[in-house]
């Protein structure tokens, strides 16, 4: 099973679409391990865009993911990291697929609703720089053998 960091960013907050995000992700049948309501300060925005330092666009990004509260989350499955990139849609909702979520959801060309992580590196890092290993929670759910076929052992 493969994790996946998940913001819904500012804009989702202040637009009240939280819900209906975090719901396409549970319809898909992706479990939540941790998840949390929080404010990104400079600090932590510097380090999780720090690949993107040196980009014209980088001052606009931390003023945007920094401005007010967004909600985190961890989303477990079987190649979650690309189901959830997938479900994203391209990074603007100005030219993003309906049926994704920045197509479905929004319009515009630097304001666009989620982050989710893009390998299993960064996955792994960016988790690391959101969550400890006690807010990744661990359970089972009694649904788990209906989202997965494991009679082979393994989920299918
Ligand atoms: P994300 O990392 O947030 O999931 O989005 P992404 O992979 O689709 O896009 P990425 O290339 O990693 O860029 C990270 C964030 O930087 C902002 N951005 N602005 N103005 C621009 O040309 C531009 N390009 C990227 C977006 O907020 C993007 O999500
Ligand atoms: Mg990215």
């Amino acid at each position: 099973m493969e994790r996946t960091l998940i913001i819904l960013k500012p804009d989702a907050v202040q637009r009240g679409l939280c819900g209906r995000i975090l719901s396409r992700f549970e319809d898909k049948g992706l479990k939540i391990v941790a998840m949390k309501f929080m404010k990104i300060d400079r600090d932590l925005a510097e380090r999780h865009y720090a690949v993107h330092k040196s980009k014209p666009f980088y001052p606009g990004l931390i003023q945007y993911i920094t401005s007010s509260p967004v909600v985190v989350l961890v989303l477990e499955g079987r190649n979650a990291i690309a189901i959830c990139r997938k479900m994203m849609g391209a990074t603007f909702g100005s030219n993003a697929e309906p049926g994704t979520i920045r197509g479905d959801l929004g319009v515009s060309n630097t304001f666009n609703l989620i982050h989710g992580s893009d390998g299993p590196e960064t996955a792994a890092g960016e988790i690391r720089l959101y969550f400890n290993e006690k807010e990744l929670v661990a359970y089972d759910r009694a649904v788990e053998p209906w989202v997965y076929d494991f009679s082979g052992g393994q989920p299918q």
